[in-house]
């Protein structure tokens, strides 16, 4: 694999879930691939799962990684071409790329979304200047758009726990949320399910105006009523993110759609899933997210074999 910009980028999403679960069970057997071999992650933005479970993926490989948070250290980066730079910014991502490629084998970037300025959002200016101007691999920790480790770890926990059943049915819900959040997650998530092999029934419910773009999720069942969308479902996948069409505007805060035994009780005793970090009794009702159901540990756990399937793919490839 080249890079890792999309989950699209995987050449079949069941097949590489399989295979994280098998290196899952030996973490260590490739050591010797990563020797020698760097991976700067670069974060615009916070995390904590992203951030250990990278490094521990990289670490499982024999790699070295070199963490730089660029919002509190780095230099302020120009990422427009021919601007006069005298203001803030004190460097261009056309050098800053090509030193980093330097000194790493593999670069990781996370650059969320600003959720003002839609088009820039969707232009993803962070990922695709890397792109342009490193000379190695990139790695997607989450851009403005799309969240694609998350996604291949949600497609290897549901691997892990799916009942035996010929068509599973997998629900987006959305939840209120007192922040303007990302739709990152959401896309990936509703990606992940729609071109996933075995091909899941996908349900996507949220109030009125919370559509995401509708390029993401085709092929999905746009669901506005949220016990309905529950009913016999075998996954339920919660996110909040702010609305697509009023861009970054969070519309409604409605309680009634915060996940609870109520609409859980629909389902056919569904796995509850979320990527974390998670609101207690905003997104989710402790009674669900602390119940037998709540696989939300254990998907957090495979973020470190999501990335680490990527990586050894990266790392073949060099
Ligand atoms: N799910 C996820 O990406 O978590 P972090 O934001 O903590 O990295």
């Amino acid at each position: 694999m080249k890079q890792y910009l999309s989950i699209h980028d995987l050449p079949n999403i069941k097949e590489t879930a399989l295979e994280a679960i098998e290196l899952k069970k030996n973490p260590l057997q490739f050591q010797e691939l990563g020797k020698n071999k760097t991976i700067g992650l670069l974060f615009f933005n916070n995390s904590l799962r992203t951030r250990l479970s990278t490094q521990k993926a990289a670490l499982n490989l024999g790699m070295e990684p070199i963490v730089m948070n660029f919002g509190a250290e780095g230099w302020q980066l120009e990422f427009e071409d021919g601007t006069v730079m005298d203001q803030g910014k004190s460097e261009h991502v056309k050098e800053a790329a090509q030193v980093i490629s330097q000194y790493c084998d593999i670069i990781a970037i996370r650059a969320f979304a600003g959720l003002e300025d839609k088009a820039k959002d969707e232009a993803e200016e962070v990922l695709e200047a890397f792109k342009k101007y490193a000379t190695v691999p990139v790695l997607n920790m989450e851009s403005s758009v799309g969240h694609p480790l998350q996604a291949l770890a949600d497609a290897i926990t549901i691997e892990e726990h799916k009942p035996a059943k010929k068509k599973l049915k997998v629900v987006l819900s959305w939840a209120p949320h007192p922040r303007a959040l990302p739709h990152a997650v959401g896309n990936s998530f509703a990606e992940m399910a729609l071109a996933h092999e075995d091909g899941f029934e996908v349900v996507i419910t949220h109030p009125k105006g919370y559509e995401l773009n509708p390029e993401k999720t085709k092929g999905a069942t746009i669901e506005y009523d949220q016990d309905k969308a529950f009913k016999d479902a075998d996954f339920i996948y919660t996110k909040n993110w702010s609305s697509y069409k009023e861009y970054g505007k969070v519309a409604n805060t409605d309680t009634d759609w915060t996940i609870s035994n109520r609409q859980m009780a629909e389902t056919d005793n569904a796995k509850f899933m979320h990527c974390l970090p998670v609101r207690r009794n905003v997104v989710v009702a402790d009674e669900v997210i602390d119940s037998e159901n709540s696989i939300v540990i254990q998907q957090a756990n495979n973020r470190t074999y999501s990335a680490q399937i990527v990586l050894k793919k990266i790392l073949e490839n060099l």
